[in-house]
This record gives structure tokens, sequence and C-alpha cells, in this order.
């Protein structure tokens, strides 16, 4: 079995093979709350200063060779937090591309903002859907925003779109697998993440990219996310490397010592 690569292909010849550098990093951005409480200041200019850790993040990763960066940014449990917070982490995309997208569409960053649509104000799906719009052209780097995003919800989502394919007689129950539910998800443009990493010492998932995790190598890191920059993710990227990714089978030394 060729399990022993140590990235998913994309079907670009050569492309990861043979490498530790993964192609596809993804990051639970937290932490925002406690950077601004140790300062005394209000969780707002926390995340504010988190929208900077992303812009210096996603500069890194295009330099360390990543090419695909999927954060969480807002998660369809964030819902429950006070009025104001929750006011405020919907201002935050607005914020960050209006600062960021003409060096994003400059840089060749493809923004994809992955979500429910439903429960945003009309005002920031037009932003949205202006920024994936400006970048779309772009294939250097691909950025994936996880915004009012579940991964509950993204596989319930899923499962109800092709529920609704069999109900109208274009599908069948036979033909669903695993390739062909995943290609119902929001993520289905990206190959899998080969890294899952948390700052802010938080060690869970919290129902972030829960179907795609299945192999992703999980880094947490003591860091609070506004204070994230290039040289944790190097140090993140180092982990990375130092694991023997198997995908559920044995490396040929193991098979050999066994028999
Ligand atoms: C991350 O920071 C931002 C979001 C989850 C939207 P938090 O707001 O969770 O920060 P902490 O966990 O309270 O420090
Ligand atoms: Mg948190």
């Amino acid at each position: 079995m060729a399990a022993q690569k140590k990235t998913p292909s994309t079907g670009a010849p050569g492309e990861g093979e043979g490498t530790a550098t993964p192609l596809h990093v993804a990051v639970v951005m937290d932490g925002n709350g406690r950077w601004a409480k140790q300062r005394g200041l209000p969780r707002s200019l926390g995340h504010r200063a988190g929208v900077d850790a992303l812009k210096r993040t996603v500069s890194a990763a295009a330099e360390l060779n990543v090419r695909w960066l999927t954060v969480f940014g807002f998660s369809t449990e964030n819902w429950s937090r006070p009025a104001a917070e929750v006011a405020e982490l919907m201002a935050l995309p607005k914020r960050y591309f209006e600062s960021d997208i003409a060096r994003l569409e400059r840089e060749g960053v493809r923004v994809r903002v992955i979500g429910r649509r439903e429960g945003l104000s009309d005002e920031l799906v037009k932003i949205i859907e202006g920024a994936q719009a400006r970048t779309a052209h772009n294939d250097r780097f691909f950025l994936n925003i996880a915004f009012n995003y579940g991964g509950q919800a993204d596989i319930a989502d899923a499962a109800r779109r092709f529920a609704e394919e069999v109900a109208a007689g274009r599908a069948k129950p036979s033909d669903l697998n695993e390739q062909l539910f995943a290609r119902q998800l929001a993520t289905a443009d990206s190959p899998p993440p080969d890294v899952i990493i948390r700052p802010s010492g938080e060690q869970r998932l919290s129902n972030f990219l829960l179907w795609e995790a299945a192999y992703a190598e999980l880094v947490f890191q003591d860091v609070l996310w506004p204070d994230y920059g290039a040289e944790h993710l190097k140090a993140a990227l180092q982990t990375f490397a130092a694991r023997d990714r198997r995908y559920g089978a044995v490396v040929a030394d193991d098979v050999l010592a066994a028999g």
C-alpha cells in the first residue's frame, strides 16, 4: 500500500513529495480574550490584535511554502457569546479585507470564506462575496477563512444535500462513499489539512474540520493567538516534520520485524 507519502498529492507533479512541508495548514485562532485580559484591555482589542496575527501568519505560511491555510474565525457556537462581542467578531472580516484584500490579490492569494451564510448580515455577505470574486483568479496560495463554520453543521449540510439529490432521483443511496461525501463539504476544493495547529494551550478541535481532520497531525502551542507570528508557525512546522505519518498502515521495516 502506498501510504508513506508525507503529504497528500494535489496532482501537481512532485508537489509535496519527499518533503516534510505541510501543503495544508489549519489553525484554530484562539486566545484573543486572554491576551486582552492580561493587558487589562477589552476583549474586542484582543480580536483586533488577532487580525494582525492572521496577516503575519498568512505571509509566513506563504514564505514557508505552505499552499493552503485554513483558519477558524467564528464558529457556529460563538453566537452564544455576549451580543457586543458577537458584533465585534462580525466586524472583523470587513476590517481584515478592507486593510488587506489589495495585498492578498496582488500576492496571488485566493480567498474563500467557508461556513453558513445564514445569520450573517447582507452587508457582510456582500463583503465576503466581493473578496472571493476579487481573488478568484489567484492560485499561488489558498486562504480559507472558516466563519460561521462548524464541522458538525458542515457534515449535516452535506448529508442534507445528498439526501435532496436522492429525493430528486439524481442519486442513489448506494452511490455514497467517502470520496463523494467529501465533495459535498465546504472544503471540497482543498486537500485535507496535514496539520491542525491550536495556540493558547487548549487541546481540542472545538468542531473544526471534523471530517477533514481524520489524518491531520495536531500541534498545540502555548502562545496566545494575538502574539502568533512567523517563528511560532516555523516551530509548529518543525514539530510536524518530526512526526511519523502512517495513515493507518505500518512501515515496511515493522512488517519485516513482525514477520
Ligand atoms: C479566539 O479567541 C476568537 C474566537 C474564538 C472567535 P477567544 O475569544 O476564544 O479568546 P479566549 O479563549 O477567551 O482567550
Ligand atoms: Mg477561546
